[in-house]
């Protein structure tokens, strides 16, 4: 017998993820203050709304029975039709969203789950997704783990730059490569890890590159837009999706993870027409169905208003988490010269950069003086970009202001910061 186990070229292209070494990091580092964690804040997970929800929907028998079923691939009907009714809202559209049909409606594990369902639907290995540079880096182990090729997209304080997707759409048309691009991947709302939003200026112009480009198949563009209900200040922005009249072009991922609860992992997507099937196809062959039990619960809290009471309640608590991390960056980090960062107007970070020179990767000094020194932890930001493209930064740092309490962040600031300082020999 031999004792070599043989694992497929998916599961060793999955290997490499950042994902499992950054967990692996924080469990290593368990007395760090964690600003890793995409966590989202404990004190205002909504236990009793859950609990409650439960117990309504379980509060008849034969109707309890019915829930505790198996649901359907896509989720029920009746319950896409409340969802919907929360998009509709959310949209602000005035037809109530009555013309998306809603066999075009996707109740999924996660909104991870439907970004792992797109790219095993659409990529071949060798095939192109473009990202915007920085994007979230769970997605870019997926896209590795498919085989594709992931081309990064200069993007600025107003998201990716449609005059960069331009070009790089025209270069890979020049070398005859534009049939391989699949997908267009946008982070639209507060993106993890920059915190940064498409301005409303830009939506239209990167849905009609997409578009215009789709002259050998047809390029779709997913928005991923988990992070829209977390807005502390700003205007509304419409989804991209909205622009998208004939529906064929953006793929809209949402989820309840951020806004209400991880733990109950219900995700939802809207899809084009044409890609309902092998999408459905290979939710069959995963689980032909999410958790029915957590779907009737978020319907219960989404038709009776309680969702929206307590959206409230998680923007109020981040926004005030959002303010204390960015005053102690200002406390913090006064002076130390070429250090900077943005300022999200929603989301749960803080991206910081430091200068070119200070390194911020899992083998730097800066790592090793924060985790082993001053007991803090850090997403280091170059594995937000392709871990193979030449040009990626490796001085940045994503800041979470999610899990922590106030006290924490600020005492996780003040780390970080002597840490840096120490690595610069900054004494000022
Ligand atoms: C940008 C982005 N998209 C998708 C997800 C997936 O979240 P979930 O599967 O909990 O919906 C996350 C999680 O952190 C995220 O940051």
């Amino acid at each position: 017998m031999s004792s070599q186990l043989h694992l497929s070229q998916h599961a060793q292209r999955s290997s490499e993820q950042a994902i499992g070494f950054l967990m692996q990091q924080a469990v290593e580092n368990a007395d760090c203050i964690s600003l890793a964690a995409g966590l989202v804040d404990e004190q205002s997970l909504p236990v009793t709304l859950a609990r409650s929800a439960v117990n309504e929907v379980l509060g008849d028998e034969a109707a309890g029975r019915k829930i505790l079923q198996y649901g359907t691939t896509q989720g029920p009907e009746p319950l896409r039709r409340v969802f919907r009714s929360y998009l509709a809202d959310l949209e602000q559209s005035e037809n109530e969203l009555r013309d998306l049909p809603l066999s075009q409606i996707f109740l999924t594990t996660g909104s991870q789950q439907l970004l792992s369902l797109i790219t095993q639907a659409l990529f071949d290995p060798g095939d192109i997704c473009l990202v915007a540079a920085p994007t979230y880096f769970v997605f870019i182990g997926v896209l590795q783990a498919a085989g594709a090729r992931i081309i990064p997209v200069k993007a600025d304080e107003n998201g990716m730059c449609p005059d960069a997707l331009q070009k790089t759409l025209e270069t890979l048309k020049s070398e005859g490569q534009l049939h391989r691009v699949r997908l267009v991947y946008v982070v639209s709302y507060f993106e993890n890890p920059s915190g940064v939003s498409v301005s409303t200026e830009r939506r239209p112009q990167l849905l009609r590159l997409t578009q215009e480009y789709s002259t050998e198949s047809r390029i779709l563009l997913l928005e991923d837009a988990a992070y829209r209900e977390l807005r502390y200040d700003g205007e509304v922005s419409p989804s991209i999706w909205s622009f998208d009249k004939e529906r064929k072009t953006v793929i809209l991922a949402q989820t309840f993870s951020k806004s209400f609860s991880p733990g109950v992992r219900v995700g939802l997507g809207v899809l084009p027409a044409d890609l309902v099937k092998a999408v459905s196809d290979l939710k069959g062959n995963e689980d032909f169905g999410s958790a029915h039990l957590n779907q009737h619960v978020l319907a219960r809290v989404l038709k009776n208003g309680s969702y929206r009471q307590h959206v409230e309640i998680v923007r109020a608590s981040y926004r005030e988490k959002r303010n204390a991390m960015l005053k102690a960056c200002e406390q913090e980090f006064a002076g130390v010269p070429g250090v900077s960062w943005l300022h999200p107007s929603g989301g749960m970070y803080v991206w910081m950069r430091l200068p070119d020179h200070v390194h911020t990767g899992f083998d730097s000094e800066v790592f090793r003086q924060a985790t082993q020194v001053e007991k803090v932890m850090y997403v280091p930001g170059e594995l937000s970009y392709p871990f193979d493209w030449p040009a990626r930064p490796k001085c940045e740092m994503r800041l979470s202001f999610g899990v922590q309490s106030v006290e924490g962040i600020q005492e996780g600031i003040r780390r970080l910061a002597r840490a840096v300082k120490t690595v610069m020999k900054f004494n000022g």
